[in-house]
């Protein structure tokens, strides 16, 4: 026991026999699952709010917020493979510096994994009615976006949430199969819209590069600058966190989760920097800025309609495969912190048909569709990735403390360079971190304060581990 409430030994991370998730997936299944939540709405859509933002110079935040994630993502690795049990960032503060912290990592996970699925469901719809448009149907408008655009409700969001939801419950094995069919569509797209786009590259749209300058700030009531940009396509690089918490599921996890995070980072960073540099020598960053399907707008407007059509048909297909694997690792989250007595343990129930915590996962899809329905893209967007910046924080933390506490600890991997990738990792969020709007840092505050008051009021008396400790 610490200040910082129980600690949960490492050896003890392994589940009890009764709340274990089936063992189901290869490294080849969690390539997909993590290429399925890294390419997403951060690259389909939110490289126009970058550009809006820092102009040509998104080029840059893409690659500062690519270098940040790089760092967590050795850290990850390290620590998904000494700790190969669900619930990641969670588990392992857990066990390396205290439940109270833990906590608070978990809530911010919560936020990270279920507004990363409403942000891609809001996505998903811009492309959907792009999409329609061009092939000439229209829908009601009120039925098409949220009170703040003038609408009613994104129903196409919320639909697309529930949908999702509806085939993780079905089980994990299906889902992950289906996943890797999506990823490859959603690739094939990508590389298309490169080969499209390419030709038609002018160096003038890249000058001035960085128009608003290199730190965040408000001009003319809007977030502008390299790190405001940075702040927000930060988004477009998390996921590969998502095959971290599903250690548990993994056959093998000491060789498997390593290819799985550090593959998967590699190949999006690559097809990032070649989609954000097609799109900006295309387009002028001014009116790529405004279209919620900047890469279809690209296309268009560059004369080739069938493509965009196609690549927009694409985006709609495959982009449901980032939401399956947040979802995924939103449920496994709230499904460990249930197992640890933090939640209610009846939340932790494991249906023995599909193997998969059934009501975590129903409850999560509601949630999920309700902020899609309703709030604006970008706001979802940067409150996801304020939760995901405090997780990537306290992994890099982690990793640090373990190195020295227990150096000799056998390591399936050995993260290079520790305290130099662990302080890259720290430093980096929290500078990404103070580049998010005030609003949403206040938003996020409130959200772990409501946090802190559930974990007083409800969890701390209830944990299992501090039951087990008092009566040792
Ligand atoms: N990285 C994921 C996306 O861009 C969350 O959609």
């Amino acid at each position: 026991m610490t200040i910082l409430g129980p600690i949960k030994p490492i050896e003890s991370q392994a589940a009890d026999a009764a709340h274990r998730l089936r063992p189901t997936l290869s490294w080849y299944h969690l390539i997909a699952l993590g290429v399925g939540a890294i390419v997403g709405t951060g690259i389909y859509t939110l490289t126009g709010v970058g550009a809006e933002r820092a102009g040509p110079a998104v080029i840059l935040a893409f690659a500062i917020a690519g270098a940040v994630c790089a760092c967590a993502a050795l850290a990850y690795a390290e620590m998904a493979t000494l700790i190969p049990t669900s619930g990641s960032a969670y588990t392992y503060t857990y066990s390396v510096i205290g439940e109270a912290v833990a906590w608070v990592v978990g809530w911010s996970l919560i936020l990270e994994y279920s507004l990363a699925c409403s942000t891609v469901a809001v996505g998903w719809s811009g492309y959907l009615v792009g999409w329609l448009q061009s092939a000439g149907v229209s829908l009601p408008e009120a039925l098409l976006s949220g009170p703040h655009a003038g609408g009613l409700v994104n129903l196409p969001a919320v639909l697309v949430s529930l949908t999702v939801a509806g085939l993780l419950m079905a089980g994990t094995r299906e889902s992950a199969t289906l996943n890797i069919v999506l990823v490859i569509i959603k690739l094939t797209a990508l590389v298309a819209f490169v080969v499209m786009a390419l030709p038609a590259f002018d160096i003038a749209n890249l000058k001035p590069f960085m128009p608003y300058g290199f730190v965040s700030h408000v001009e003319g009531g809007e977030t502008r600058g390299v790190m405001a940009a940075a702040a927000i396509v930060f988004f477009a690089f998390y996921g590969f966190d998502a095959v971290a918490t599903s250690a548990e599921e993994t056959r093998n996890p000491g060789r498997d989760l390593k290819i799985g995070i550090i593959g998967s980072m590699a190949v999006c960073t690559l097809i990032y920097m070649a989609v954000a540099l097609a799109a900006i020598g295309a387009l002028p960053y001014t009116t790529l800025g405004k279209s919620p399907e900047p890469l279809a707008l690209v296309l268009r407007t560059l004369g080739h309609p069938g493509a965009s059509y196609i690549v927009a048909g694409a985006a709609l297909v495959a982009l449901p495969s980032v939401i399956l694997v947040m979802m995924y690792g939103q449920s496994r989250v709230f499904f460990v912190m249930a197992r640890d007595g933090l939640l209610p343990y009846s939340l932790a129930k494991v249906s023995p048909r599909t193997g998969s915590p059934m009501l975590i996962t129903g409850l999560t899809g509601v949630f999920v569709a309700g902020v899609a329905g309703f709030f604006r893209l970008d706001e979802i967007a940067e409150l996801a990735n304020a939760g995901t910046l405090i997780a990537f924080i306290a992994v890099g933390a982690c990793l640090m403390i373990l190195r020295k506490r227990a150096p000799d600890l056998e390591r399936v991997f050995r993260c290079p360079a520790p305290y130099l990738v662990g302080t890259g990792a720290i430093v980096g969020c929290l500078y990404l971190l103070a580049s998010l709007p005030t609003h949403t840092l206040t938003r996020f505050l409130m959200w772990n304060l409501i946090g802190l008051a559930v974990y007083f009021i409800y969890s701390r008396s209830r944990s299992l581990m501090k039951k087990r400790q008092d009566a040792a």
